[in-house]
């Protein structure tokens, strides 16, 4: 029966493809006939043996309505793109183990059909790890359930669930290849994993044997990754592609992989429109010069590209993702400031890239005009009087004896409630909570105690005295996953353990109430509401009356935290730290008549109303606390420190090594930049690491920055803790309106007591339009001195 089913939707598929590719590229023939070819050939990709150059746009399924993806795709269209690209995102599929979903949003060969009704390719990558600032990289949670778990490696079971996906992506997409009648013309081959800092050319193989066993077997396989790293994992069969942004020096990013493989066509697999958003720093935007300027290069000289995002789009329900350290967690906007707006509006960098890309067409080619925007509504301001309090409406408890984190309670997102008994205590006692991923609240018999937000790497509260036994609640909300790098293996809820005391008297608290709060579809239907108003964490319901549908943005600015639905679809989350103070409200999901709003706020709201709104507010910066790695007044006294080395950096622009004459140990860290390549007062750094005594890169997992004597923050998100990141392209910089004199110094603790024979300092490259930035070289650091020490450093 199943194969009957498989093979007569395959037929189903070549019969629509037949009637609906009038006008595409590659029309659906029978198997025996290929369709199309796509090669690669002599500095050019070959489509149907003549040169091509690709004009892709990334756009994310997932991350558009359904009923928009058309609309979207047609948007790409008129931006002058000739194919779209895409990920798979396999936790979305794959929800449960062996429960595959490929039906309505999720039905991604639906999407490819799309862009072949509109004569536009798709370069598909399927993963298994996506990165794009999605919860875990794309990766299933419940891979976590096994702690021996090896993500992106050979670990049997690691390796057996991607090749249980990937067939499931087989069997939905091999038959929309090029050859066999659709338009899929190259597939990639895992994602960025040199810029992982891994080099494991045997899984990378593996993971092509499972693409290619899948059925992508008639297809061109590529591999993208940055210009720094791509050589780590390239294999020697497959096409390389690299990705950069905005404002990139184009000669630069291909000239290693030029003298590698001369004859090689080039292609920017990930060219960034703009960045994403975290939350509490400022709305990233990149240039539209920044953007057209080295487009502009790349089609001049016939380089491929693909745009990302062309249309970013909006990170639904909890399916964000973060990074640390230190933590930090994505907005639901994923607008990325990339040409077409989150709500699929035209922009002025749309009207830029259509006037480029126009003028450097393949033969044959035209670009339409822009689709039809969808309507825009107002909502006047309503509210929501019905409440149900998170504390009244738990489900029934499991027992545990240790904390545990979410994962092995058998649940992947929302909040996840921890209960034990407090013994009485006529002081005050520490709370020390190891670790409280990623945002908690603490109680003491109902009355909310203290926040412990992983970010800040808080870990302690101070409980008030209790005259009897109290009860000691502590609530932990999930804000997403990591993506990128070595802390993609990253637990929910209280990972390890919670201790009562104070320093050697700590002891560990046993004995718990656990309560499942998945915050999904199941747990809103039980929900008992009543008329009245809420204290602490709650849901809040009301409905609204509409005359008419269209997009709209919610005003979420007099709420705290949490999590919309209307409808039952869940928009997202908000935060009013901001800066993204709206949430897109795409018109499909609403009714005429009457619409039903829930809100769950953990932070409690100061106005339970809500308004539509007619345009986004995504740049709200509203800081709980300083943004800067320095207390007012605060100066590094740095006098009689012995430096470990002192020197100057050159102004070659990849990672520069200084060795100490001798490993020295210490956990504090401190860069001082004395001078400048181009003499300016800045001081700029894209990456710093230490290297142990075995001279290679330390892990950073539990290092922060404690200390820079200035630094962007609102103007552009160019704080301190950008050094971290492991993200090339980013940058700590000075304040570039005050502009401070040197020297800049920066401070590192390392958690604990290292031993450090040198350090790695990667320059911020040359990128053109990174906020206020004014020169793509301000503080490129000359003069250096680099300290180490067992303690902090005097203030
Ligand atoms: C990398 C990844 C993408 C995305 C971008 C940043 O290039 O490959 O998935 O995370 O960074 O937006
Ligand atoms: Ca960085």
């Amino acid at each position: 029966m199943r194969v009957f089913k498989t093979g007569w939707i395959s037929l189903a598929v070549l019969a629509a493809l037949a009637l609906s590719s009038l006008a595409a590229p590659a029309r659906a023939a029978d198997a025996a006939k290929p369709a199309g070819t796509f090669a690669i050939g002599d500095k050019t990709f070959l489509l149907n043996g003549k040169p091509f150059l690709i004009r892709a746009a990334e756009i994310h399924y997932t991350r558009i309505p359904p009923q928009y993806w058309e609309q979207r795709i047609q948007m790409c269209q008129a931006m002058g793109m000739n194919a779209v690209c895409l990920y798979i995102f396999w936790n979305i599929h794959e929800q449960k183990p062996g429960v595959f979903d490929f039906t309505g949003p999720n039905d991604v060969a639906a999407f490819c059909r799309l862009a072949q009704k509109h004569g536009l390719y798709v370069i598909l990558r399927p993963g298994p790890y996506v990165c794009a600032e999605w919860d875990m990289g794309g990766l299933p949670w419940w891979l976590l359930k096994n702690h021996d778990i090896k993500l992106r490696s050979l670990d049997p079971y690691y390796m057996e669930r991607c090749k249980l996906f990937m067939n499931e992506v087989g069997k939905q997409l091999a038959p929309l290849q090029l050859s066999r009648g659709g338009n899929i013309i190259m597939v990639q081959v895992e994602n960025e994993f040199g810029s992982s800092g891994n080099s494991d050319k045997p899984y990378i193989s593996a993971i092509r044997d499972v693409v290619k066993a899948a059925g992508f077997s008639d297809v061109q396989l590529f591999q993208a990754d940055w210009s720094s790293n791509f050589t780590l994992n390239a294999l020697p069969d497959l096409f390389w592609t690299l990705n950069f942004g905005s404002g990139s020096d184009v000669t630069k990013e291909f000239s290693k992989l030029q003298q590698m493989r001369p004859s090689s066509p080039l292609m920017c697999s990930e060219y960034w429109s703009g960045w994403f958003d975290e939350w509490g720093k400022p709305h990233e935007t990149r240039s539209i010069d920044s953007l057209i300027g080295s487009m502009r290069d790349m089609m001049e000289r016939k380089i491929s590209f693909s745009l990302y995002m062309a249309h970013g789009g909006t990170t639904f329900g909890q399916w964000g993702g973060a990074n640390s350290p230190p933590y930090r967690a994505w907005c639901s906007s994923y607008d990325y400031d990339a040409p077409i707006s989150e709500a699929g509006w035209t922009t002025p960098k749309f009207a830029a890239v259509r006037e480029l890309l126009s003028k450097h067409l393949n033969p044959g080619e035209t670009v339409p005009e822009a689709p039809a925007p969808f309507p825009v509504i107002q909502i006047p301001a309503f509210e929501l009087r019905e409440t149900a309090p998170v504390f009244s409406n738990l489900p029934p408890a499991k027992t545990s004896e240790a904390v545990k984190p979410m994962e092995d309670f058998d649940q992947g997102f929302g909040s996840i409630l921890y209960r034990t008994k407090l013994s009485p205590s006529d002081s005050p006692r520490t709370l020390t909570v190891t670790e409280p991923h990623d945002w908690a609240l603490v109680f003491v018999d109902g009355k909310r105690v203290g926040l412990l937000q992983w970010r800040r790497g808080e870990k302690t509260v101070r409980l008030p005295a209790v005259s009897k036994e109290a009860t000691l609640d502590i609530l932990v909300e999930a804000m997403g996953r990591s993506n990128f790098g070595p802390s993609v293996k990253n637990y929910k809820g209280i990972t390890q353990k919670v201790e009562l005391g104070e320093g050697t008297d700590k002891k560990e608290l046993k004995g718990w109430e656990v309560f499942n709060l998945p915050m999904n579809d199941a747990l809103l239907a039980g929900l008992k509401f009543a008329a009245a108003p809420a204290q602490g964490p709650a849901f809040y319901r009301g409905s609204f009356e509409l005359a008419a549908t269209g997009d709209t943005f919610l005003d979420m600015r007099t709420w705290g935290k949490g999590l919309v639905w209307v409808n039952g679809h869940c928009l997202g989350r908000f935060w009013k730290i901001g800066p993204q103070q709206t949430l897109f409200m795409p018109g499909c999901w609403l009714k005429q008549g009457a619409n039903q709003i829930t809100v769950l706020d953990l932070d409690g709201p100061e106005k339970t109303t809500i308004a539509g709104l007619a345009k986004p507010i995504i740049d709200q910066l509203r800081p709980d606390a300083s943004l800067l790695h320095r207390k007012a007044g605060q100066q590094l006294d740095l006098a009689g420190v012995k430096p470990a080395a002192e020197g100057q950096f050159t102004t070659a622009a990849a990672a520069q090594d200084v060795k100490f004459a001798a490993p020295v140990k210490g956990r504090f860290f401190c860069l001082e930049a004395l001078g400048t390549q181009g003499g300016d007062t800045s001081a700029a750094i894209a990456e710093l690491n230490l290297l142990g005594a075995d001279g290679q890169p330390l892990n950073r997992a539990a290092w922060s920055v404690v200390y820079a004597d200035s630094e962007e923050v609102t103007a552009a998100n160019n704080s301190a803790d950008q050094v971290l990141d492991q993200q090339n392209t980013t940058f700590w910089l000075t304040d570039q309106t005050a502009k401070p004199a040197l020297p800049h110094q920066l401070v590192l603790d390392l958690g604990s007591v290292q031993t450090v024979s040198g350090f790695r300092y990667l320059p911020r490259q040359a990128v053109r339009g990174r906020g206020r930035a004014a020169a793509p070289t301000a503080g490129l650091i000359k003069g250096y001195r680099a300290f180490v020490s067992e303690s902090p450093f005097k203030f």
